[in-house]
């Protein structure tokens, strides 16, 4: 074989089988069990932080969905923090906080747009709860008993953070989004189950309050505020989990799918790029390890290889290319490689814009 075409399938060969002997392993991971002593009854008080930048679409509803959680309402504070919002959300939550004075409702009107992590930390600041929950306007909580599943978990006192298992409310172009969240989910548990995942969401994360200031909060310079906090409480020495019990539905956009997957793509980038692996405890290291090298690196494996194999032509190296290219009919080759695609498009953009505050896409 010539040295071209030997290099573009050895090239192919790392970037498909790193991650499926990760998968592998993971799977693995997945039998063990959880060493969790989870307390169904305990109800500390909780904060629950709403960042908010143009949800007039979605704030009433999202305080309906958290209204209609069975938690004890006398231990449950919530927040909304506005980043001056143009289409009137701060005014919908403050009539509709008025109309519901035992939901114990703040809402917070920042003077200018400082970013979501910035919005969340004002709300920290002044949290009364010994749990702090981050969820977006835009998602729902399906389960009534959501608030009560996530802290059983933080309960033991290993556990430092919880975040919820994620449902797209939409398939996404050709199945690409639901596709890519059943593998994804299972790596998420696989990584919570043998020690932390360094991958949170948004939509519903829980932290102990205690250990979110000891670590300064949410991070401003980088997004994935979500992953950073909890992977930093990781590092301290404790779980950081996706509950096997836990839902949450996320709205997937209807214009700017491609966008909005780059964003996250980025800010997820960010959060790697920040992360010492060197610095976990040993069970979170071959996670992280992993994850950096999967997010970092093994997507440009993709295309040097496709470059090598179309360089040297010859018909083994063109075999492989329309080997390649068939798969492409296949939805979870699809999947992947469009998230392949998404994190070198990040990588670029990140290199002009890091895109801490971006556009509010309709869901
Ligand atoms: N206060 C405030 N200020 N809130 C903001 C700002 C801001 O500048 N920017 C965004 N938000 C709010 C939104 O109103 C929403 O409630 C939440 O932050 C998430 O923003 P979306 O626009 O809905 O983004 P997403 O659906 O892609 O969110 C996901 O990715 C983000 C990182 O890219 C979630 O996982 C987020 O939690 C995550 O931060
Ligand atoms: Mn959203």
């Amino acid at each position: 074989m010539d040295p071209l075409t030997a290099l573009g399938a050895a090239l192919a060969a790392a970037h498909f089988g790193t991650p499926i002997t990760y998968y592998a392993a993971a799977k693995r991971w997945l039998k063990t069990p959880w060493r969790v002593k989870r307390g169904p009854s305990y109800a500390p008080a909780v904060t629950v932080a709403i960042p908010t930048y143009n949800e007039a679409r979605h704030i009433e509803e999202k305080l309906e969905d958290i209204y209609r959680q069975d938690y004890p309402r006398d231990r449950l504070e919530i927040f909304v923090v506005d980043s001056a919002s143009s289409d009137g959300t701060a005014e919908k939550a403050r009539r509709w906080a008025q109309a519901r004075p035992d939901a114990y409702v703040k809402v917070v009107e920042e003077p200018e747009r400082r970013g979501k992590a910035s919005a969340i930390n004002t709300a920290l600041a002044t949290a009364r709860g010994e749990v702090f929950v981050i969820t977006d306007a835009d998602c729902r909580w399906p389960q009534r008993d959501a608030l009560r599943r996530a802290v059983s978990w933080l309960a033991d006192p290993t556990v430092g953070a919880v975040t919820c298992l994620k449902r797209p409310a939409a398939e996404g172009p050709a199945g690409v989004e639901a596709g890519y969240r059943d593998r994804y989910n299972v790596l998420r548990l696989a990584e919570s189950k043998k020690w932390a995942t360094p991958i949170f969401h948004g939509e519903l994360a829980a932290y102990k309050t205690e250990l979110l200031r000891k670590i300064g909060g949410f991070p401003l310079d980088i997004g994935a505020d979500d992953s950073h906090t909890a992977t930093q409480i990781a590092l301290m020495g404790y779980r950081a989990i996706v509950a096997e019990d836990l839902w949450c539905v996320e709205a997937v956009p209807h214009n700017g799918y491609h966008r909005w997957r780059i964003r996250r793509a980025q800010h997820l980038l960010q959060h790697f790029l920040k992360t010492p692996a060197a610095e976990a405890p040993p069970p979170m290291r071959p996670i992280l390890l992993a994850e950096k090298y999967l997010h970092l690196a093994n997507p440009w494996l993709l295309p040097a290889a496709a470059a090598a194999l179309v360089a040297a032509a010859t018909p083994p190296a063109l075999a492989l290319l329309a080997a390649g290219a068939a798969a492409l009919a296949f939805r979870p080759y699809r999947t992947w490689a469009a998230a392949q695609l998404y994190l070198i498009a990040a990588a670029v953009k990140n290199l002009k814009n890091k895109e801490l505050m971006w556009e509010k896409q309709d869901k």
